[in-house]
């Protein structure tokens, strides 16, 4: 089985854009530049690397596109998700000032790579309002807007609700000049770009691991190496990276419902709860899609996925009574960090030559351009002053830790090597599902296909032994503790995990 593994969702973007499937790299090869990840991150820092004269080579173990970013929303936006407050408080006011308008200039750079290539991907500039949550959301918007002011940011200001016809939100804040985009045509255009500037494309292409220092090298799982003077690891979790205490993975749930054309009005919504709500719409020829995204929980740490989706059901027909049928259904998976901001830059001071960009914290259009815009610099060896403020060396600082106490929190669920399995024999799991079987000290994960087929492999997480769980809305198996995901053949989707589910010793 591929990532196209039977019973995943499809997002809006996979139902309307096909994923871009290359060759396999079928031999070893050599080049400047090698970036493992084709999704935006890594063909952003493609294109401006080619666009500069570098020999470049991007690598996917799945299609190019086919990973987070074919799951996103796609708002583009300067209004950061832990707000500005939390990031001065946490960075200074010079570096929140500095990230603000990284992600202002990413959606820049993005509107002009689309004209500067005729990338017909629907970009957009529209306004972002953030709204009071009718319970329980933060009581914050005026101490943000203080933020903004006294850094400098003017520009937003404070509504009396956002211009939604049937949806009145009360208070809520303006950014004005945010963005939407069609992702995968985007991408698709920025493949394109990439190729015509003689960078090479490898989809199916798995990275097992890589080397810096003196000589930096990709291995191939299939055999190949691909010697390279830089390698960017722009695989959302950086391969062989230890950093998944600072990266917790959550998954989020997104419907998309059908609306008459030019019902609601074209802006980002962001509400203030915890977990938050996002909005947005979306053009169709003769109608428009309701994008609404929320329900977030950890990685592994919940089940009710039906009930999860039917909230946001709810929560949609109570505002915008123009929603009609529920076109889409799908969910996808986003890295925090532990102060707000991505990690983008030098791995680390003893590989000098690998980078990464990873930590979207839900902002990973905006994050990943900036990925792209920094390393490209940092291998050109130009001056970037986002160099420090994303620097992935930098720690926590014990306010950080005060306030963000989930970084520490990740290894509760080894509590399932001591509890029994979900059934006690494979004859109890019916077609389409997963569960759990405990056999003696040997933890097995076990799916039935829908043809009756049984799957096992062990259900000890590769990563650091963690017991996996079955997701049955994505028919994947989750690890609880830092957010690994595998296919029901074992095959990794997300890591830190790198290596397969192992196969179960005969008995
Ligand atoms: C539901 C949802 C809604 C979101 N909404 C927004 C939003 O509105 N705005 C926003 O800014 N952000 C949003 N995000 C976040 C954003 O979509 C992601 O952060 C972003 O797409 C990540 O891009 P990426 O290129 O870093 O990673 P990816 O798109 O995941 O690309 C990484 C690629 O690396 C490949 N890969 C992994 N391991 C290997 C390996 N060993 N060898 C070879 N290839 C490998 C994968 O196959 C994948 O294609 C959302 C995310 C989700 C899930
Ligand atoms: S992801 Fe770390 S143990 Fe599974």
């Amino acid at each position: 089985m591929t990532k196209s593994d039977e019973g995943k969702t499809v997002s809006y973007w996979e139902a309307s854009e096909d994923l871009l499937e290359k060759n396999a790299l079928g031999e070893s090869i050599e080049t400047d530049v090698c970036i493992i990840g084709g999704g935006i991150s890594g063909l952003t820092t493609a294109y401006l690397l080619t666009k500069a004269g570098k020999r470049v080579i991007v690598v996917d173990d799945g299609a190019i596109g086919g990973g987070e970013t074919a799951r996103t929303t796609a708002h583009l936006s300067d209004a950061i998700d832990d707000r500005i407050y939390r990031i001065e408080d946490w960075h200074g006011a010079d570096k929140a000032k500095l990230a603000v308008e990284s992600h202002a200039r990413a959606i820049d750079e993005i509107e002009r790579i689309a004209k500067e290539e005729t990338i017909d991907c629907d970009f957009l500039r529209v306004d972002g309002f953030l709204i009071e949550a009718e319970d329980g959301g933060e009581d914050d918007l005026g101490k943000e807007l203080e933020t903004a002011h006294r850094l400098g940011f003017t520009q937003i200001e404070k509504s009396e609700r956002a211009p939604i016809a049937d949806f009145d939100t009360g208070n809520c804040l303006r950014f004005p000049r945010q963005g939407q985009f069609h992702v995968l045509k985007y991408l698709s255009g920025l493949a394109k770009a990439v190729e015509q500037n003689g960078g090479r494309l490898f989809s199916n292409t798995k990275a097992l691991e890589w080397t810096g220092e003196d000589a930096p090298e990709v291995r191939i799982e299939s055999g190949q190496t691909i010697r390279a003077k830089s390698i960017v690891l722009a695989t959302n979790y950086p391969l062989m990276s230890k950093m998944f205490a600072k990266l917790p993975a959550y998954r989020t749930y997104v419907i998309g419902a059908r609306i008459p054309k030019n019902s609601v009005e074209k802006c980002l919504i962001w509400d203030n709860a915890d977990p938050y709500i996002y909005v947005r719409t979306q053009p169709e020829n003769d109608y428009d899609v309701l994008i609404v995204g929320g329900e977030d929980h950890r990685t592994g740490q919940a089940e009710d996925f039906d009930a999860r989706f039917g909230r946001l059901v709810q929560w949609t027909q109570k505002r915008f009574p123009a929603a009609e049928e529920i076109l889409y259904k799908w969910s996808g998976q986003y890295l925090e960090t532990h102060d707000g901001l991505a990690f983008i830059g030098r791995y680390s001071s003893s590989e000098p030559n690998v980078y990464l960009i990873t930590g979207d914290s839900g902002m990973g259009m905006t994050h990943g351009t900036i990925g792209g815009m920094l390393v490209s610099d940092l291998i050109l060896g130009k001056e970037n002053s986002l160099a420090e403020v994303y620097d992935p060396s930098r720690l926590a600082t014990q306010s950080i830790v005060d306030a963000v106490p989930e970084i520490i929190s990740s290894t509760v669920p080894y509590v399932d090597w001591i509890t029994g399995g979900d059934v006690s024999s494979a004859d109890e799991i019916k077609k389409g599902t997963g569960a759990i079987i405990s056999h003696g000290t040997t933890k097995i994960a076990a799916y039935r296909d829908e043809d009756g087929k049984l799957f096992k492999r062990s259900a000890v997480c590769t990563h650091l032994g963690c017991i996996v769980r079955f997701n049955s809305l994505e028919k994947t198996w989750d690890c609880p503790c830092h957010g690994s995901r595998f296919g029901t053949d074992g095959h990794v989707i997300n890591s830190p995990a790198i290596a397969t589910l192992a196969e179960l010793k005969e008995e």
